[in-house]
């Protein structure tokens, strides 16, 4: 329960955030004298230009291997909540990503998918792709987005949660790199032995396989935010002292090779990390370049860059914590009797909220920049994202070869499209994590902010 925020500086960036531009978005500060009043206009229209060709390169095609985006803007995995009690997909998913597709986003990356039972999360309608049926359903779904929006790449998110579980969900022991529990899920966690980790990368193997055969574009392993991948990344979670420890990048790598060995060496691959994290010794950002460096000869397409662990999850995705939903909704807090939350909240929530960090704009895009100037992989950053100064900084700063939303297309799955329009809008979404918290109650995804007009 300790968190160690102050350790953060080990990990901070070595490209630094550079100054944000000013609220009128002018990238000057106002000039005070007559020769600089005489510039204005025509600062004003070098920055007209700069905006101009910023949401250019933002909605041109991107080439990644053997597949082209039709633009720069990933929808990054959001659970959805839209799978039923046995994890097969529903219908309005394709409601979903049709109105994501028509709204401008050009990739769309699903929720976390689990590859099996024992990899199923918390999360109650998490969706799988683990039997024939499940893929026959997602199969349905790709068929009829794919049917409106034949340009949209759609790219399925894989994930064994590993120690990020609970017992009650899997109906299975809860098994993790090694014996650390995980202080938010507080369950006791088994060591894998390596016929099953063999078996688990497998899996990994197979679901991408049933991703490909159900019509996906792709697949991105998510090996961030503490599931199975990242905790064999992390020293944290692997101190194992055979193969799998002391070589903490092997678990990744064979699994990338299992689903070049199911799905051919051209199917699309793409790798969620994250940078780095709030536990030490945990991943710092130079094991995450030399992770990428790794991946290098393994030929994926392109890395996405976030943050953090579900130890503290709201610092993966930064805001208002919320407290009371929380203590309502969250199963590890609502059991608890209604005294003792009553209680907890007069004396702990000041300390409970005080562990996560604030948010701000575009807060691994510093990260991304750091992994993308160290390799030859495409980098997308995905976190606070929210206007033409994030995105300017992400595609035109710091080179990143895109960007991903996440809350923004909750909020507006017309985001990009209005974007396009008018590049001075801001995101609509207040970073409130309403949709956040309410992940753990049985229902589907949406906003829960009250725009003008609602
Ligand atoms: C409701 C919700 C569900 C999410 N589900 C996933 C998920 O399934 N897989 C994943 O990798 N990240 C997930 N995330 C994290 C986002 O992909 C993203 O990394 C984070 O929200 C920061 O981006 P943003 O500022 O654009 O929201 C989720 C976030 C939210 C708010
Ligand atoms: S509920 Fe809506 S406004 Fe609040 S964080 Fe989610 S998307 Fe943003």
């Amino acid at each position: 329960m300790n968190a160690p925020i102050k350790e953060l500086s080990r990990n901070s960036p070595s490209v630094t955030t550079p100054p944000r531009l000013a609220e009128d978005g002018s990238p000057y500060p106002m000039p005070s004298n007559s020769e600089g009043r005489a510039r204005r206009p025509r600062r004003a229209a070098d920055m007209q230009q700069a905006t101009q060709d910023t949401i250019e390169k933002l909605f041109s095609p991107l080439t990644l291997g053997t597949i082209t985006l039709p633009n720069r803007i990933v929808r990054s995995a959001t659970y959805e909540g839209m799978g039923n009690s046995d994890g097969i997909p529903e219908m309005s998913l394709a409601r979903l990503y049709s109105n994501l597709a028509a709204g401008g986003t050009g990739t769309i990356v699903t929720g976390f998918v689990h590859i099996s039972q024992e990899g199923r999360a918390m999360q109650p309608r998490q969706c799988g792709i683990d039997t024939p049926e499940k893929q026959a359903a997602w199969h349905a779904i790709v068929q009829h987005v794919k049917q409106q929006h034949p340009e949209t790449c759609l790219f399925m998110q894989l994930a064994h949660t590993g120690r990020q579980t609970r017992k009650r969900i899997t109906q299975n022991k809860v098994y993790g790199a090694s014996r650390r529990a995980c202080s938010y899920f507080r369950e006791k966690s088994h060591v894998l032995q390596t016929p099953h980790i063999e078996s688990i990368i497998q899996q990994f193997g197979n679901a991408a396989k049933r991703a490909k055969d159900a019509g996906f574009d792709g697949v991105q392993l998510h090996a961030a935010h503490g599931y199975l991948i990242h905790q064999f990344l992390s020293p944290w979670t692997n101190d194992r002292e055979d193969q799998w420890g002391k070589d903490r990048n092997l678990f990744l790598e064979r699994t990338i090779q299992a689903v070049k060995n199911t799905c051919g060496h051209n199917y699309p691959i793409l790798v969620k990390l994250s940078a780095t994290e709030d536990r030490v010794p945990g991943i710092r950002q130079e094991d995450t370049i030399e992770t990428v460096r790794r991946l290098e000869p393994l030929r994926i397409d392109a890395v996405e860059i976030s943050y953090g662990t579900m130890e503290y999850a709201l610092n993966i995705i930064r805001g208002a914590c919320p407290v009371d939903l929380v203590l309502n909704v969250n199963p590890m807090f609502n059991k608890i009797p209604a005294l003792i939350r009553g209680l907890w909240k007069r004396l702990r929530a000041d300390t409970y909220r005080k562990r996560f960090l604030p948010f701000s704009h575009a807060y691994n895009a510093a990260s991304a920049a750091a992994i993308k100037q160290a390799c030859s992989l495409p980098v997308f950053s995905v976190g606070g994202i929210r206007d033409i100064n994030d995105i300017r900084q992400c595609i035109e700063q710091y080179n990143l070869d895109g960007i991903s939303l996440c809350r923004p297309l909750i909020c507006e799955p017309d985001f990009p499209n209005k974007l396009k329009q008018d590049p001075d809008i801001r995101s609509a979404c207040t970073n409130c994590n309403f949709c956040t918290i309410y992940c753990d109650d049985n229902r589907s995804l949406r906003c829960y902010h009250k725009k003008k007009g609602n």
